[in-house]
């Protein structure tokens, strides 16, 4: 979910995934842009411009009222950081209510370490607690947030920049 350009580069550098395919055969195409109408009003340039306009479907709406259902994956990068845990788990539990089964939930964020150990990360907890009400996230912290939205964390993947990929399972429930 989010902007176009997330969707661009992950459908860009992963041309597997590609619509209508086994992976993705829930959806009308293989990768979905979400965002309010006014954003995906300005996500055709960005799909076009990344060449995968013919492998991403563009729907608007709100994550507080639901999102497409019916995805194996979900991919929410730099989203939950944007929110407190009240609003982060309403966003969460919408995804959970989509889920397929056996679906799997990702978050992009900065996963900030343990302790007080400088992580650029940090600088950007100040910006969304004054920007937007949200923070950036311990792993532990994700740990706790996941299963009061139906999930649990399955691992935070470091990646070679400051963010990690939040790895989530759906709980039985
Ligand atoms: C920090 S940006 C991240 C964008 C993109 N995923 C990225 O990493 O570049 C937050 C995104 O959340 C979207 N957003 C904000 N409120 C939303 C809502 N109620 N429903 C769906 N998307 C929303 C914004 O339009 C924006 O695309």
């Amino acid at each position: 979910m989010g902007l176009a350009t997330s969707t661009a580069a992950a459908s860009a550098a992963h041309a597997h995934l590609v619509g209508r395919g086994p992976r993705f055969s829930e959806f009308v195409a293989g990768q979905r842009v979400f965002d309010p109408a006014e954003v995906v009003a300005g996500a055709g340039p960005a799909l076009d411009g990344a060449g995968v306009r013919d492998r991403c479907a563009v729907t608007r709406g709100s994550f507080f009222d639901s999102v497409p259902d019916g995805g194996d994956a979900y991919l929410l990068k730099s989203i939950i950081h944007d929110w407190d845990d009240d609003s982060s788990l309403t966003i969460l539990g919408n995804v959970r209510t989509a889920f397929a089964r056996d679906g799997k939930l990702l978050l992009i964020e900065m996963a900030l370490p343990d302790g007080a150990p400088p992580h650029p990360g940090r600088m950007l907890d100040v910006e969304m607690l004054v920007h937007t009400g949200g923070c950036e996230r311990t792993a532990a912290e994700y740990s706790n947030l996941l299963p009061q939205a139906g999930f649990r964390l399955s691992r935070a993947i470091p990646t070679a920049g400051p963010a990690a990929i939040v790895d989530a399972v759906l709980v039985a429930p």
